[in-house]
């Protein structure tokens, strides 16, 4: 089976295709910082039979990001599936927010998934098959909820989705995978309470990553996980722009408020 790439693999969604990628026979290369998270994470992988190969690398900088995007490039152990998978966001609205984090964090959603996506598709193409998974977020979709994160994330689904039609014919797919609420560490990393995490808007990340896989196979360019969310997008496609920002600032000063 041809080797797929994940980024931010230790963790949440990244683990959960790691998991089901391995289960599938897949050989991985398994991209994070915290190096000890990786190798065990690989070696749980091990134990199915695969190959799972270790890349430590902060990709909020350049150095990380060249050290992936050679790995991606190396035409001797091709990789056929990326997921760009790695992000973060935080708390801080964008006047408050360390102007230093803001740049990481806008190099770790956007940098790292322009770079890498250009290092791995030549080789894709000359193959003429691969795929390359990046995820954004349902708020990707809406207007800016007064920090950056939502204007990354848009740029990630506009940017796939032209990839898509640019690599039409060549046998390499791009699909953008659009989650909403996820039980994983995102939230907690980012210093934001989110109570009880319960109710029907909170999914499992295996799940999000079942129905993601599912929408690949299917040649679909937006997977957007769960009848509810899929129900959310298309409201928030109906709705006027004006209308989303009055909902999207009004959520932003509730935010304030707690
Ligand atoms: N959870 C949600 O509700 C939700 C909703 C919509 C979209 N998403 C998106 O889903 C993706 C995965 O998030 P998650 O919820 O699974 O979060 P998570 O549980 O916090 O996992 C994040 C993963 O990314 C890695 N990572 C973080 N910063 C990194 C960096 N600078 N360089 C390399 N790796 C880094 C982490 O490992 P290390 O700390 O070891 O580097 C970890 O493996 C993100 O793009 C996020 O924006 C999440």
């Amino acid at each position: 089976m041809p080797t797929a790439l994940i980024t931010g693999a230790t963790s949440g969604i990244g683990a959960a295709f790691a998991a089901r990628l391995a289960r599938d026979g897949r050989d991985l290369v398994l991209v994070a910082r915290d190096g000890d998270r990786l190798e065990a994470a690989a070696a749980r992988h091990r134990e199915r039979g695969v190959t799972a190969e270790v890349l430590v690398a902060d990709l909020s900088t350049v150095e990380g990001r060249e050290r992936v995007a050679a790995r991606l490039a190396d035409q001797d152990a091709p990789v056929d599936l990326l997921v760009n998978n790695a992000g973060a966001g935080q708390r801080q609205p964008f006047l408050k927010a360390d102007p230093a984090a803001i740049l990481g964090q806008h190099d770790l959603n956007v940098t790292a998934v322009l770079q890498l996506t250009r290092a791995a598709l030549p080789g894709m193409v000359q193959r003429g098959r691969g795929a390359v998974v990046n995820v954004a977020s349902m708020l990707g979709l809406v207007t800016g909820s007064g920090s950056t994160y939502t204007a990354e994330k848009a740029w990630v689904t506009v940017f796939t989705e032209g990839l898509a039609a640019t690599l039409a014919g060549t046998g390499v797919r791009a699909m953008v995978l659009c989650p909403g609420f996820v039980r994983t560490e995102f939230h907690e990393r980012a210093g934001m309470d989110m109570g009880a995490r319960r109710g029907l808007l909170w999914l499992e990340a295996e799940r999000v990553v079942e129905e993601c896989l599912a929408d690949l196979a299917r040649g679909k360019v937006v997977s957007v996980p769960s009848p509810q969310y899929k129900a959310l997008a298309v409201l928030v496609d109906l709705l006027p722009r004006p209308v989303l920002r009055r909902v999207m600032a009004a959520a932003e000063r509730g935010r304030g408020r707690r």
